[in-house]
């Protein structure tokens, strides 16, 4: 059992970790449907970059699903809830100059937003990064209108660090790029 600011984290087996309500855990193949139902919405795939696919098909799915298990270190995890996959959340560890940061990423399917899932999952990947990844520093870049995800962020403890101006072109419309970032020391 790990805790982290009265948090309690069961690490269960490798790689699956759970707050007793919202667990991550590795991939499984089968899991591929249900995410290609989960992304395969515009407002899902809206608030990602634009190598996210949209329409997603369940061969995009398979793609990602084989690539993120040849990963070392594990590093994009299912987000189960209720015992479904309901999402994905990543931790990108960055290189050269950057290899004690990591990014972060995240996406849940819509019958499940509002219920606090997403900020549980980030509070569980955000515990593997700092023990596991050898990283001091986990970040997210939000596009200014994705006011929900910079919300997720602000009650995982992550300050608002940068506004970048005019950084993103999504769906034809500019706008600005928010940098939130933890750190494992103040
Ligand atoms: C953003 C996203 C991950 C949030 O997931 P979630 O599980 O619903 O998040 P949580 O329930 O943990 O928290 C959401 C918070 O945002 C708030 N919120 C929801 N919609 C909002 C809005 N339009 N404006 C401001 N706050 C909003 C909720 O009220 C909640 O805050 P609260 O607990 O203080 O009430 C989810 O909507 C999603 O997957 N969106 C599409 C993909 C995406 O945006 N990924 C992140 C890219 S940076």
């Amino acid at each position: 059992m790990l805790r982290i600011k009265g948090l309690q984290i069961m690490k269960t087996t490798p790689l699956r970790f759970t707050d007793g309500v919202v667990t991550i855990r590795k991939f499984r193949r089968n899991d591929k449907f249900a995410m290609a139902e989960v992304a395969n919405n515009e407002k899902v795939a809206v608030n990602l970059r634009d190598a996210f696919p949209s329409p997603y098909t369940i061969e995009d799915a398979q793609k990602f699903i084989s690539m993120c298990l040849r990963q070392q270190p594990y590093q994009v995890f299912a987000i189960e809830f209720e015992g479904e996959y309901v999402g994905n959340i990543g931790l990108h560890p960055q290189d050269d100059v950057y290899r004690k940061t990591a990014e972060l990423g995240y996406f849940i399917g819509e019958p499940w937003w509002n219920r606090g899932i997403t900020t549980r999952a980030v509070n569980l990947i955000c515990e593997y990064g700092f023990r596991e990844l050898d990283v001091i520093k986990i970040f997210s870049g939000v596009f200014s209108f994705n006011t929900a995800s910079q919300r997720v962020l602000e009650k995982c403890g992550f300050g608002r660090e940068a506004v970048l101006r005019n950084a993103v072109i999504k769906n034809g419309q500019i706008c600005d790029e928010i940098r939130y970032a933890k750190h494992t020391t103040p």
